[in-house]
C-alpha cells in the first residue's frame, strides 16, 4: 500500500531525514521509535505533504505522491493525527466530528462507539475537554474521513496512564473491527510495539534499527538505550 524508497526530507534548506526506506502493506501496524528531536514528525509531515521532499520517492498504491499536495493525499486516503492534536476549540464535539465526516464504513455512531465518553461529551465545545478527551476526540475525527491508513503522532504524550490504556485498547479495537492500517510515533515504545506489527527505530533522520515488534519486545534490552534519553 505505502512504499517510500530513499527519502530525503526536511524544512528549507535543512535535511532532517535521509534515506528512509519503508514498506506498508494494508491494515498493517508500524511502530516509529526514537529519541526526542530524531526525525519522526518530520517522517510523517513528509507523509502528509507538509515537509520539504529532497530526494526519493513515496508510492501509495504504487502511484508516487512524492510531490502531491496535502489534501490530495488524504483525499486519497491518508489520515493523520497530528502531535498538537488540532481540533476546533469553538466547535462542539458533535460538530468537530461531523466536518470532518467522508464516506465510509466509519461514521459518528461509529465514533461513539468506540469513545463512549465523547457521546457524553458530544454538547460540549473542544476547549472545555481534558486532554484525554481531546485525543479521542482528534483520533475520531481522523477516522471519520474514513483514512486506510491513519498516522498518529504521539497520541499518548501528555496523558495519565488510565486514558494511555483506554486509548490502547481504542487502536486495538479500530485495527481489529476497521481493519485500519496504523504508523504510531511514540515515546512509549513498549505500548507502541504492542500495538504494532513491526517497527522502525530512528536516529538522527536514520532508520537505525527495524524488525518485528514481537522481536524487538523480547529483546527490549538492547532497544532501550537507542530510545531513551
Ligand atoms: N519547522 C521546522 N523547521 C526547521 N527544522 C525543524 C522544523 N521542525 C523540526 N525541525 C528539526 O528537525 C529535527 C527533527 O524534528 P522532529 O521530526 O520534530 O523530531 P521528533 O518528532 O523525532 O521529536 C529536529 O532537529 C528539529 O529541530
Ligand atoms: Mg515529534
Amino acid at each position: 500500500m505505502l512504499e517510500i524508497d530513499s527519502l530525503t526530507a526536511g524544512y528549507g534548506e535543512a535535511i532532517v531525514l535521509e534515506g528512509i526506506t519503508l514498506r506498508l502493506d494494508e491494515a498493517e501496524g508500524l511502530a516509529v521509535l526514537g529519541r526526542n528531536g530524531v526525525g519522526k514528525t518530520t517522517l510523517i509531515l513528509a507523509l502528509m505533504g507538509h515537509a520539504v521532499i529532497s530526494g526519493g520517492t513515496i508510492r501509495w498504491r504504487g502511484a508516487d505522491i512524492s510531490r502531491s499536495a496535502a489534501n490530495e493525499r488524504a483525499a486519497l486516503g491518508i489520515g493523520w493525527v497530528p502531535q498538537e492534536r488540532d481540533i476546533f476549540p469553538s466547535l462542539t464535539v458533535e460538530d468537530n466530528l461531523r466536518v470532518a465526516a467522508r464516506p465510509g464504513r466509519f461514521g459518528l455512531a461509529d465514533a461513539y462507539a468506540m469513545f463512549p465518553r465523547l457521546k457524553e461529551r458530544r454538547r460540549n465545545h473542544g476547549d472545555h475537554l481534558s486532554g484525554g478527551e481531546q485525543q479521542m476526540l482528534a483520533i475520531a475525527r481522523a477516522l471519520m474521513t474514513n483514512p486506510s491508513l491513519l498516522a498518529l503522532d504521539e497520541p499518548f504524550e501528555g496523558l495519565a496512564p488510565v486514558i494511555v490504556e483506554e486509548l490502547e485498547e481504542s487502536i486495538r479495537r479500530l485495527r481489529r473491527d476497521y481493519g485500519f492500517a496504523i504508523i504510531l510515533v511514540e515515546q512509549h515504545a513498549e505500548d507502541a510495539l504492542r500495538l504494532s506489527d513491526k517497527a522502525i527505530v530512528l536516529d538522527r533522520g536514520k532508520i537505525i534499527r527495524q524488525d518485528q515488534s514481537q522481536a524487538l519486545l523480547a529483546d527490549f534490552d538492547t532497544l532501550r538505550p537507542l530510545i531513551s534519553v
